[in-house]
């Protein structure tokens, strides 16, 4: 395998363009990232009773999230185990057993494979049905309703995988109120490399992207730090590559919402719910005055009210999935202010995204070129000057600066420990530490 410390150099702030498009290298990904990492599934309130499924996936591997008749939470992968077909077409719903249309395998609840058509007669009852049922996850657990599945066996526990800057990214979505979950998942196909959707997440840079929408009135222009703006960032570091990079709420803003927490400002900036005392004690001040985009390693990005993931279809496509919350105690006014951003904003009919996606899909296009695949890509924003300090009540790293590409560097980095190591033995091991001081 290559060095993936020297594919991503963060020395000198340059990634080769071939992790973007290289299909070894995309297959390694699956293999440890995606299926040796905790993914997520769903919210349990998309399953609340035995027999209720939800289809995700594992890296490119389709899985069924479910209950089984004890109410316990199961993720089988979706497919028989006889000639390997989709147990499970339907992306959502209620069953008593999962049928294989192929040839009617059918599994329990439990994934144990409970019925072989001429069981007796064709295979003369030679066949050991408890070997043969479903590959089931040996790890899954939610977090707030989150629920995420973990196909290694000897990963950490999702608490400990989460770490505080993990569940910080859960807390920030799942503190706001009674969620409700809206009907539906956004689904849509980009053609680029889902890195390149994850490295977005973090870029306060890009403004420009979007100035067509700003124009158009389609959204308001939320990014208050970009380029011309005075106002400051924060970057929160944390295990196995999470992080939450973003605009920082000043003081001045928390004095305001104090005031007021329900007037339309803090409405619309969507802070509100941080003056709750108990939001307050849960994320603490790091996470509190952090208001920007909270990302769980590798695919799993919270945006206000709602959740994305950056799901791999191959080296050049990303399918991108967003679910919405909503507060059931939430004024109406302000739930159809959230839809509203939620369907114009990013998804299949958000202006914010497709135009994301346009990028997106040129930077994968040239980093499959002969001649452009040459030269490497500058991810030296900031370096040298962010400065690393650490929270003495929390013990959380977190970076105060203007717009700075620090959180992609760190993602990169992660990126690289993960697909460098061998087993959870090396990554727990190897991985790098959270740099000090001046970054
Ligand atoms: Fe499922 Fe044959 S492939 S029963």
């Amino acid at each position: 395998y290559p060095d993936f410390h020297a594919l991503v150099d963060l020395q000198a702030g340059l990634v080769d363009r071939s992790i973007f498009s290289d299909e070894e290298i995309y297959k390694l990904e699956l293999e440890r990232i995606f299926a040796r990492g905790w993914n997520f599934m769903c919210h349990e309130s998309q399953i609340p009773k035995p027999g209720d499924f939800f289809l995700s996936f594992i890296g490119d591997d389709s899985v069924i999230a479910t209950r089984d008749k004890t109410g316990k939470l199961q993720v089988f992968l979706n497919t028989c185990r006889h000639r390997g077909n989709a147990v499970c077409r339907a992306e959502q719903g209620h069953t008593k057993s999962f049928l294989c249309t192929y040839h009617g395998w059918t599994y329990g609840l439990d994934g144990k494979l409970i019925g072989v058509p001429g069981y007796k007669d064709f295979y003369h009852e030679d066949l050991d049905r408890s070997q043969w049922g479903l590959v089931a996850a040996p790890h899954v657990e939610s977090y707030k309703g989150f629920v995420f599945a973990c196909m290694d066996p000897d990963a950490p526990n999702l608490n400990e995988f989460l770490g505080p800057v993990g569940r910080m990214c859960i807390d920030q979505i799942a503190s706001r109120g009674k969620l409700a979950i809206v009907d539906g998942v956004s689904k849509n196909i980009i053609g680029c490399n889902w890195k390149l959707a994850v490295d977005n997440v973090f870029d306060y840079y890009h403004v420009i992207t979007h100035m067509s929408a700003f124009m158009s009135g389609g959204t308001a222009p939320v990014i208050r730090g970009g380029p011309g703006g005075s106002e400051p960032q924060r970057t929160v570091l944390g295990e196995y590559g999470h992080a939450i990079g973003g605009p920082k709420l000043t003081e001045e803003d928390v004095d305001a919402m104090k005031a007021s927490p329900n007037d339309a400002v803090a409405q619309s900036r969507d802070l509100y719910h941080r003056m709750l005392p108990e939001v307050q004690e849960t994320l603490g001040d790091v996470g509190v005055y952090a208001q920007g985009h909270p990302h769980i390693f590798p695919n799993f990005w919270v945006s206000g009210n709602q959740v994305s993931l950056r799901i791999p279809r191959g080296p050049n496509k990303t399918e991108i999935w967003w679910f919405t919350f909503l507060d059931e105690d939430m004024p109406k006014e302000t739930r159809d202010m959230r839809m509203h951003r939620a369907i114009h904003a990013f998804g299949a009919a958000g202006m914010l995204e497709q135009e994301d996606g346009e990028n997106w899909d040129q930077s994968t296009r040239a980093t499959r070129g002969v001649l452009a695949k040459r030269y490497p890509l500058n991810f030296r924003m900031g370096m040298g000057h962010d400065i690393v300090q650490k929270d003495e009540k929390s013990g959380i790293s977190y970076i105060d600066t203007l717009v700075s590409e620090h959180p992609q560097r760190w993602t990169y980095r992660a990126w690289a420990d993960w697909m460098t190591a061998e087993s959870w033995a090396d990554l727990k091991r190897d991985r790098a530490p959270i740099p000090e001081g001046i970054a």
